[in-house]
């Protein structure tokens, strides 16, 4: 029997989807899945071991032998990358970059998505990414897409890595952002784009306990939700 449903946020970097996703998923009992991280972990080993971003016979073999787990850690997750904690490793502007440029490639989509279905299958998900509700699970028993306005996603992740200690300029960042979207919106194999079946939420100006409300009464009054016991799954 399945644990809970397979719920899907997709949308562009500073939507706001790795915190909701969190959030989410804490008040339904369920785990929250980053597939970002996973392309971000993929970068991290093809970088340690020279492999470029247009070497797919490359990546593909990096992929084919590397594990990639979540673990929690009190409020967040630790992202595992052969065992080792790379959490910190992935998160940096360079890595944001090469995770985009790696996410590009064919042979590291397939491994990845096949990962990120054994993974969910059991139900009781809230998947995050770019193609969660597209090519992941098409299936999926509720889609959520968010928004924000380019300015104010490039202020967040300002913010964030400021608060982190980096120095950035918000310039810069805003930049970064928007080249990161449009490489990621316009490649060849599944690109961002917002399933026929998500539910759109523009998070812009609003705060973070708003969208969640939002979201947990969209979940709340879906069929499949309110079919399922009201036993935490987990
Ligand atoms: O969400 P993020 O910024 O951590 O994702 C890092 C990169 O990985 C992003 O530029 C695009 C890619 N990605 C993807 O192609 N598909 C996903 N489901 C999640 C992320």
């Amino acid at each position: 029997m399945k644990k809970g449903l397979i719920i899907t946020i997709d949308g562009p970097s500073g939507a706001g989807k790795s915190t909701l996703s969190r959030l989410l998923a804490k008040k339904l009992g369920y785990i929250s899945m980053d597939t970002g991280a996973m392309y971000r972990a993929v970068a991290v080993a093809a970088e340690r071991h020279g492999i470029g971003p247009d070497d797919a016979t490359g990546l593909k073999a990096l992929c084919d032998g590397l594990e990639i787990r979540f673990e929690r850690d009190g409020q967040g997750e630790k992202v595992l990358l052969n065992g080792e904690d790379v959490s910190q490793a992935i998160r940096t502007p360079e890595m944001s970059l090469l995770s985009s440029a790696v996410s590009a490639c064919r042979e590291v989509r397939v491994a990845m998505v096949r990962l990120q279905r054994e993974m969910g299958a059991e139900g009781g998900y809230v998947l995050e990414g770019r193609d969660t509700g597209t090519a992941v699970f098409p299936d999926a028993d509720l889609k959520f897409f968010l928004l924000a306005t380019p300015e104010e996603r490039g202020r967040r992740r300002f913010l964030e890595l400021t608060a982190k200690g980096e120095k950035v300029d918000l310039q810069r960042t805003i930049e970064e952002m928007a080249a990161r979207d449009k490489a990621d919106s316009e490649r060849e194999h599944s690109p961002l784009v917002r399933a026929e079946d998500a539910v759109a939420v523009d998070t812009t100006g609003l705060s973070i306990d708003e969208v969640l409300d939002k979201m947990l009464n969209i979940v709340c009054s879906n069929p499949a939700f309110r079919s399922l016991p009201t036993e935490p799954v987990r």
